[in-house]
């Protein structure tokens, strides 16, 4: 279920796929008819049980259960899983560690983990692995619960973080559903490695112009410098504030002159290889606000 687990689940079904899916005994998610949901306390012997007989394991989990990943590695291994695609859905972390937010990495370091022991398991041929990085979710941030593209639709209002040119790339939910779907139609060629896809290349001015052509409205626009947005952003987290991390997400995307949030170059994506397309930004902002319209 969430955000990025229900477009995964809706995609894997549309492309045929026989779909089993993990939830709560506490959640209130619900699935589709065609899947079969196992509702579950995550315990070794239950995702035992669950994963056996399956070919794939896909993990859409969010934050607090990122952990969840390294045990299930080594049951996906005992299991025979053929492939293990992780919780990644961000930036490129096979990247050199220089060229991401060391605070960011640090928020983010149960990934580290679970792509470390990923490599291993791979190097010793015992479970194949592919991550999928994407950027923000592009529709997701601009128009979903944490505006983390400093878009407010019901206010038009943006908030720009320094001068607001710095690039970014990012894919919407449903090409990232759709790409989950084609890397395990494509084993081979997706074994093993990183995808860095994209559906847009963009900067907040950018999708304001667009957002105020689409509503037709004059919005009001917020300058925050990003200096001191990382050590705001722990403090929040240190008083058990988990949007403390937008605020470092921030940095980490809109930073003027740090060139991490270009995850691919157009050329170098691996769309093409995966058959999926690319998007425009003035396209998402048009669907965003008729969709609000509807
Ligand atoms: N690049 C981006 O812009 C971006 C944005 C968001 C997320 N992501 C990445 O996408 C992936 C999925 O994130 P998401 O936002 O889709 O997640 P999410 O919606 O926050 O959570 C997904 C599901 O995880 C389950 N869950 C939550 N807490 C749990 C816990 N403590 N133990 C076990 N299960 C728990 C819940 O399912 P049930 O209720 O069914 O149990 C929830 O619906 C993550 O890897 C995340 O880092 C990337």
């Amino acid at each position: 279920s969430g955000n990025l687990g229900s477009p995964v689940v809706t995609a894997l079904v549309d492309e045929g796929f026989q779909v089993s899916v993990t939830t709560r005994k506490s959640s209130s998610a619900t699935f589709p008819t065609t899947v079969t949901a196992y509702r579950t306390d995550y315990s070794s012997d239950e995702l035992r049980n669950i994963v056996n007989g399956h070919d794939a394991i896909v993990v859409t989990l969010g934050f607090e259960g990122f952990d969840i990943q390294i045990g299930l590695i080594e049951i996906a291994i005992a299991a025979g899983v053929k492939r293990f695609i992780p919780g990644e859905f961000g930036s490129d972390r096979t990247r050199p560690q220089g060229r991401r937010l060391k605070e960011f990495d640090a928020v983010l370091a149960p990934k580290q983990l679970v792509l470390e022991r990923l490599q291993a398991a791979a190097q010793e041929q015992k479970l194949e692995w592919t991550g999928i990085a994407t950027g923000p979710f592009f529709d997701w941030a601009i128009d979903g619960p944490f505006n983390s593209f400093g878009m407010d639709l019901s206010n038009s209002r943006a908030t720009i973080f320094g001068s607001g040119n710095e690039q970014v790339t990012a894919t919407n939910l449903g090409t990232i559903a759709l790409a989950v779907a084609k890397v395990l139609q494509l084993p081979e060629k997706t074994k093993n490695r990183m995808l860095r896809i994209r559906s847009v290349q963009s900067s907040q001015n950018e999708v304001l112009a667009e957002l105020e052509v689409a509503t037709g409205t004059s919005w009001t626009v917020d300058r925050v410098e990003t200096e001191g947005l990382v050590a705001r952003g722990f403090e929040k987290l240190s008083k058990g504030d988990r949007f403390g991390f937008l605020d470092v997400l921030a940095v980490e995307l809109f930073e003027d002159g740090a060139g991490r949030s270009v995850v691919v170059s157009e050329e170098d994506a691996d769309n093409a290889l995966l058959g999926i397309p690319f998007d425009t930004v003035k396209g998402t902002v048009e669907r965003l606000v008729k969709q609000r319209a509807s």
